[in-house]
């Protein structure tokens, strides 16, 4: 399995495990890396730069394959240090970084002086066109169908992928509903050249995630998911729940929504203590795909993603060759 991606980043499947807060540590960053494919750390997981720093230590410990580190860039009153954890990444010798959120543009100069590959996490076409503009090594696509944020133009990623295709030169991630190999067949038909899955890599013995979570994601299905913020222009999707419930009877009161009215209920500290720690799935708000639909078992990192790609040569081998006749 040769494309651009697994040349430029040196690994053997192009298979990528996007950043995820409170669940991209070592264990999993590790996991996916031994297994041939690409880990993220998740910067902001870790309370510091330096605490940053002993992670990549710590997953360095667990691989000798290569991964990177993902830096989400958002909006925030005060923003923890951006600078201080890409430094702290680049010092300590990471040659690969997932941006997100926020125009990479300002730390462009500093990753690229120190060699270091940058994938911007996007979900518009728009967004990708300036990603490759400013000097991107790779995007990663992310359709609607994705956990955590799909943007506001609602476009699924049968059409994000072809259409940012037409207008892309540097390679493409597919991002965004992915769990099985038939499917990343198919996003590779549509010109990615690899694929980057979250939900699906939570629901793995090696995610560092209570064994509640894993289970309530291989009983939902496809429609198991809301999407809260949409009123402030900040969609996420997330886990429906009762929590996820309450937060948009909230965003459905007539007049503007008051962020401050949202806080307490959506808070990332009582979604990481109460639902990805402490396993009560109900009592916060937690990130999660429509893949959850594909997910029907907890295997370890290294049978996923072998499954995958069996499944991606299956795909080609048996179902797209008699395109061919
Ligand atoms: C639990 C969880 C937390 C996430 N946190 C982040 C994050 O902090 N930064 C980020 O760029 N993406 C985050 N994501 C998005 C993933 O990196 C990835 O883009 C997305 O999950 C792809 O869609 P999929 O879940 O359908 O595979 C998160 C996803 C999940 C499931």
């Amino acid at each position: 399995m040769k494309t651009r991606i697994t040349e430029l980043f040196d690994i053997e499947y192009p298979i990528v495990q996007g950043g995820m807060m409170w669940v991209g540590r070592a264990e999993l960053v590790s996991a996916v890396s031994n297994a041939g494919g690409l880990g993220f750390l998740t910067a902001l997981t870790l309370p510091t730069p330096e605490g940053l720093a002993q992670e990549i230590e710590r997953c360095r410990g667990m691989t000798d394959k290569p991964f990177g580190v993902n830096l989400t860039i958002l909006p925030a009153i005060n923003p923890p240090p951006y600078q201080e954890y890409a430094q702290a990444a680049v010092e300590s010798g990471i040659k690969i970084i997932e941006t997100a959120g926020h125009n990479p543009e300002p730390f462009l100069p500093y990753f690229k002086e120190h060699d270091v590959k940058v994938v911007h996490k996007c979900t518009s076409v728009r967004h990708a066109v300036k990603a490759q503009k400013i000097g991107v090594d790779v995007v990663s696509v992310d359709g609607f169908e994705c956990a955590g944020h799909p943007g506001e133009d609602d476009v699924p990623n049968l059409v994000l992928l072809a259409a940012a295709k037409e207008q892309l030169s540097i390679p493409m991630l597919a991002s965004g509903g992915i769990g099985n190999g038939y499917q990343m067949a198919a996003v590779m038909a549509l010109g990615a050249e690899g694929i980057n899955m979250g939900t699906r890599f939570v629901a793995t013995k090696e995610a560092p995630v209570h064994d509640n979570m894993k289970q309530a994601m291989v009983e939902a299905d496809e429609r198991a998911t809301t999407l809260v913020f949409r009123t402030l222009r900040n969609t996420a999707r997330v886990y429906k729940n009762q929590v996820s419930s309450k937060v948009l009877e909230i965003e459905s009161l007539p007049g503007d929504t008051d962020f401050g009215d949202l806080k307490d209920l959506v808070a990332g500290v009582r979604g990481r203590e109460r639902c990805i720690e402490g396993g009560d799935i109900e009592d916060g708000v937690w990130t999660v795909g429509l893949v959850m639909g594909l997910i029907h078992d907890i295997p370890s990192c290294q049978e996923l993603i072998d499954r995958i790609v069996a499944e991606a040569r299956e795909a080609v081998s048996d179902r797209l060759l008699s395109l061919l006749d």
